[in-house]
């Protein structure tokens, strides 16, 4: 590989190198994406390295030939898109797979969505979001894991796995992305792009942690995030991307920049012209400029006028020819586009099956009084009520890349296929968004025919997503009323949530029976909805974000600090006059058709060294009469430190099945990173003194033992492996 690189560099102008370095967006068309005219010139001269949001096996062969043909290099070209919970079959939003905690499925489908976007011509994902989020109103909420970096870290370890496999050069695996590298779901007052002013405890510990996970699994690119941090734009952020990132963490891929983040260096107020943005990007060491093309345009002058910028041209260069050899590009520019592999790859019976398989592993059941679910199949008439349950659309979520709404099962049709006997009736009721109330007449007259009603509620797919925020996390337009009028009929209720971040939905708590969280399922959405619905499934997901009572509890976490007055009804506390301070549904809630009995942990030891290690085990037994799965959960106290540390952090979990009456014991090693905190000096230290150990099922459902370490310990922030 340096044989190659070295010999390529010898023969590259700077204009060519300024190419490798330049990201171009396509076009959408009829035909599918395509290049402009003029970018197709572009490619013959070798000023574009990499293109976005062009796919398509016939096509982006083409546009290689171009490249490996008639450009003077022949520097194969890399084409990358937003394959984000897959590509033509659409698997559960992020925030929905978090749910399922599941590494195993969350590979699986990233490694069917590689399949999938690889066999049309695809090099390269800007997939895993690991942003952190503990804002439900940021839009983006939707493509994360959710709140915690645990668990954040094993999803995005998960993810890159998946996406890249164990050989990226093979022809069905693809370059990874990190992003938004970093804090971007910190941005106050849950605005998109807004400004992030943190701690360095709480960047290192809580927002760079999933990216740390994703470097140690091998991820090939990160990308920087559009906001400041503490005042310093990510994309000219040379302290966290060439410091942290690739020095003290030793990561050595490519940074690729966000959608002209580049040129937003100029809004920002910390340059004031292009060559400016560009010379303070790539400083900071931001290798691929997508689309601003300032890289192109501006920075040859600014360059030739300094042996600084020249040196780090060269190291972006060599970056991204590294990425280009290690896919494999070299060998094989066409292995990624291949016509017969598209047709057969697309859209299996397979890759379906897989993508409801973690469709209804993603489900969490919130509430089921008096087991009103599952719903019998005897049914003989059922409503099926909201606008949502007819809009396909939606359940693909935010980012379908190639997915589309009429390949995909609406809840009202999983519902009808389920149940091909019965009667399967239907009213809108309401529109998501708006006033009108024409609709609830009928809604309350379908729902009186039927022995049972099923609720669709939440939000529509655009109302998540990238700069899709909103000020209040409440139903939307008239849905509340409706469930209102809906519950009135007497009929039993499920209602089922279609959403891309979490509701306060305390209404819908108190009155309606049973509720089902299930964002947004992707292509076979109704499928795995009626297979919880009816039973042939049992929920077994869990929340990977806190529910809230009300939009101004935001931020609202569980592993909060405790204050030194922690919340309580009386006196002079850390609470609200108007509102209980506690979630609705804490992180880590999840109920299932069974129901589960946890003994105490039983500890390897009551003391421990800080290099030790210390084994947790804890007995699960399945209490009720169905088969069922549970998601065994481990949290850790440091009860007394030097700083102050929340009063539960995840340190372990697994998903796991158990029949009716069997118990298993769950083993849990906890080692020094597991104890580690960033200090006042920000060194990674474990201190000596007690700690407290819970388990459960749910972060506000544990038992606890506790242990003393006796003596503690620093640790490196190398890359944790
Ligand atoms: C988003 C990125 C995305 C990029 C390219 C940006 O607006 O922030 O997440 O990868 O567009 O589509």
């Amino acid at each position: 590989m340096e044989r190659l690189v070295d010999s390529l560099f010898a023969l590259m102008t700077l204009e060519e190198k300024l190419g490798q370095l330049t990201q171009l967006s396509g076009q959408s068309t009829e035909a599918g994406p395509r290049v402009r005219a003029e970018d197709q010139a572009r490619i013959r001269a070798g000023q574009v390295g990499s293109f976005l949001g062009i796919y398509g096996a016939a096509y982006t062969r083409r546009l290689q030939r171009i490249a490996v043909d008639e450009s003077r290099l022949k520097i194969p070209l890399l084409f990358a898109y937003d394959v984000i919970h897959g590509f033509r079959t659409i698997f559960p939003v992020p925030l929905a797979e978090a749910s399922s905690w599941d590494p195993a499925a969350v590979e699986r489908s990233a490694r069917v969505a590689a399949v999938e976007a690889t066999a049309h011509g695809l090099h390269w994902t800007f997939a895993p979001m690991v942003d952190i989020a503990r804002d439900p109103r940021w839009g983006r909420i939707v493509e994360g894991a959710g709140e915690d970096p645990y668990l954040g870290a094993v999803m995005a370890a998960a993810r890159v796995r998946g996406f890249q496999g164990t050989d990226l050069a093979a022809a069905n695996t693809m370059l990874a992305t990190a992003k938004h590298f970093a804090a971007y779901g910190g941005a106050e007052g849950g605005r998109d792009y807004n400004t992030v002013d943190l701690s360095p405890q709480t960047l290192h510990q809580t927002y760079l942690r999933p990216f740390q996970a994703a470097a140690a699994a091998g991820v090939g690119a990160v990308m920087p995030a559009f906001n400041e941090v503490n005042g310093v734009p990510m994309h000219a952020n040379a302290d966290l991307i060439n410091g942290v990132l690739r020095g003290r963490w030793g990561w050595d891929g490519v940074v690729v920049s966000d959608w002209n983040g580049i040129q937003e260096l100029i809004p920002h107020g910390v340059a004031a012209s292009r060559p400016e943005a560009g010379a303070l990007g790539l400083h900071a060491g931001v290798d691929v400029d997508m689309v601003s093309a300032i890289y192109l345009q501006d920075l040859p002058a600014v360059v030739r006028g300094g042996r600084v910028l020249q040196r780090e041209v060269d190291e972006a260069v060599r970056r991204v020819l590294r990425a280009k050899y290690r896919l494999g590009l070299f060998q094989d520019p066409y292995g990624y586009s291949d016509v017969a592999r598209e047709r057969a790859a697309t859209l299996t019976v397979d890759h379906q099956a897989a993508a409801r398989e973690v469709g209804r592993k993603s489900i969490v059941l919130l509430k089921n009084q008096g087991n009103l679910l599952p719903l019998a199949k005897s049914l003989k008439t059922i409503a099926v009520i909201g606008a949502l349950a007819v809009d396909a659309g939606s359940a693909l979520g935010s980012w379908s890349a190639d997915g589309r709404k009429e390949e995909a099962v609406s809840l009202l049709d999983g519902i009808r296929h389920a149940m091909p006997s019965a009667e399967v009736l239907y009213a809108k009721g309401a529109d998501v968004e708006g006033s009108d109330t024409s609709g609830f007449a009928e809604a309350v007259r379908v729902a009186r025919r039927a022995e049972a009603v099923i609720l669709v509620l939440g939000e529509r797919r655009g109302m998540s997503g990238e700069a899709s925020n909103r000020a209040s996390i409440d139903l939307p337009g008239m849905q509340e009323e409706l469930a209102k009028r809906v519950q009135s009929s007497g009929k039993p209720v499920v209602v089922a949530l279609m959403n891309g971040r979490p509701l306060a939905i305390p209404w819908l708590d108190e009155h309606i029976p049973a509720i089902l969280e299930t964002w947004y399922l992707g292509t076979p959405m109704g499928s795995a909805v009626a297979d919880v619905v009816f039973g042939d499934y049992s929920p077994g997901g869990k929340l990977p974000v806190t529910f809230p009572r009300a939009t101004g509890q935001i931020p609202l976490y569980y592993s909060h600090k405790n204050t030194g007055r922690p919340p309580s009804e009386e006196g002079n506390t850390s609470k609200y006059l108007d509102v209980p301070w506690t979630p609705l549904y804490s992180f880590g809630h999840g109920l299932s058709y069974t129901t589960f009995g946890y003994g105490a942990p039983r500890l390897s030891r009551r003391s421990m060294r800080a290099t030790d290690t210390l084994v947790v085990q804890v007995d699960v037994t399945n209490t009720g009469q169905r088969p069922g799965e549970e998601v065994v959960q481990l949290y850790l106290r440091d009860d007394v430190g030097s700083v102050t540390r929340p009063v539960k952090e995840l340190r372990g979990f697994r998903r796991i099945t158990l029949q009716p009456g069997q118990r298993a014991a769950v083993t849990f090693t906890l080692r020094s990173e597991d104890l580690a905190f960033y200090d006042r000096r920000m060194n990674r230290v474990v201190e000596p003194g007690s700690f407290t150990v819970f388990v459960g099922g749910g972060s506000a459902d544990v038992k606890e033992a506790r242990f003393e370490v006796t003596t503690g310990t620093q640790l490196g922030d190398a890359l944790l492996r």
